[in-house]
């Protein structure tokens, strides 16, 4: 049973982690971004952007990320590049086709 088990659980390990990525971006965002800028990036507390209706490029975006910008605070010293880049690819995936 056990030798079944093993390579089992490491199958799914294996997929669930590389499937796993925009899930990160997502729990990173939860935990780090939702209270200003809410679950959906429309909040607005403090003042924050819209994630929704922002265009920033992805380079603009993990810059804003690792440095704060005014009220929004920097993120660097709490984040590293790969968890920057999640979450700049999340963030995007909360926009909204202009109408
Ligand atoms: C303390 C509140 C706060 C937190 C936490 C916060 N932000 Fe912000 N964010 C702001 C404010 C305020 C602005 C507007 C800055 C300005 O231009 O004056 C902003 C702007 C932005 C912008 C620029 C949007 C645009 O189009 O100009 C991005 C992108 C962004 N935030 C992403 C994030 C991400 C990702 C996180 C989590 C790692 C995060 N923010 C956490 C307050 C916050």
């Amino acid at each position: 049973m056990r030798i079944i088990l093993i390579p089992l659980l490491l199958l799914l390990f294996a997929t669930g982690y590389s499937t796993g990525h925009s899930g990160e971006g997502q729990a990173l965002y939860e935990h780090h971004c939702a209270r200003c800028h809410g679950t959906d990036g429309a909040r607005g507390m403090f003042g924050a952007k819209n994630l929704q209706k922002s265009q920033l490029p992805d380079t603009a975006i993990a810059l804003q990320i690792r440095n704060g910008k005014r009220i929004m605070p920097a993120f660097k010293k709490k984040l590293n590049p790969d968890q920057i880049n999640e979450l700049a690819a999340y963030i995007k995936t909360l926009r909204k086709p202009a109408i």
